[in-house]
């Protein structure tokens, strides 16, 4: 079954663009993984429909108030849904994530604003808390979207070529080696000649090597 997705966000709009181009758009078109927006100001209930307020406790800024969250929450998930808070202070995310979701069948996705939101929500309604990397957003909209995205390539028939997903970055543990296409040369500038050689032990000899080079530059930790 295809996953399907609810994303809950003060700001919707921002996923538009997103989910309508490129490979994933495509994917979302051949019903190969299916995703709702939903704005949360739908489950504000008071007058002027407000999603947050003061900490109790004193300090700057303002918190996601629990009502709205918990009443959207209750209502879209379904047994054996996985419920994800996309937060700064949650664990890191990874491609190894990335294809677990891939294989669940519903996830909801809360994405947080403002200073934070209400902890009875993370303790009751959250099953997993994502970080997408050390530094803050202005809000969780685009780290839904970068979860969604790197999810979806694993999915079966979004990716084009099945075989695009071996040989690329942090599925070995490694980062890509230098790619080329034509033409060979440019503006005097040629591509290394074992690329032309036909021998393809050799050129895989050759990229693992970059591989390794390019790691041990920019991720030493990678090989540890
Ligand atoms: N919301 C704000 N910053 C974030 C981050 N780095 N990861 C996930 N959600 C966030």
């Amino acid at each position: 079954m295809p996953v399907h997705i609810d994303v809950l966000t003060l700001f919707p709009r921002m996923l538009d663009g997103f989910l309508a181009e490129s490979i994933l758009g495509k994917g979302l078109e051949r019903g190969l993984l299916s995703v709702k927006v939903h704005d949360l100001r739908t489950w504000c209930t008071d007058k002027h429909r407000t999603a947050d307020d003061r900490p109790f406790g004193g300090g700057a800024g303002m918190i996601m108030k629990p009502e709205p969250v918990f009443a959207a929450i209750e209502q879209l998930q379904k047994p054996g849904c996985r419920r994800i808070y996309l937060t700064p202070d949650g664990a890191p995310f990874s491609t190894k994530m990335a294809e677990e979701l891939s294989k669940e069948t519903h996830l909801v996705m809360l994405s947080g604003h403002y200073e934070g939101i209400d902890q009875r929500i993370r303790d009751t309604l959250i099953d997993q808390e994502i970080s997408i990397g050390d530094y803050v957003l202005t809000n969780g909209t685009i780290a839904a979207a970068v979860v969604i995205d790197a999810l979806s390539r694993f999915i079966p028939g979004v990716l084009g070529e099945e075989k695009s997903l071996t040989h690329e970055s942090f599925t070995n543990k490694l980062l890509d080696f230098p790619q080329y296409t034509r033409p060979a040369e440019f503006r005097g500038m040629s591509i290394p000649s074992v690329l032309l050689s036909g021998n393809h032990a050799e050129i895989e000899k050759w990229r693992h090597a970059k591989s390794v080079e390019k790691t041990r530059s920019v991720r030493p930790d990678l090989l540890k």
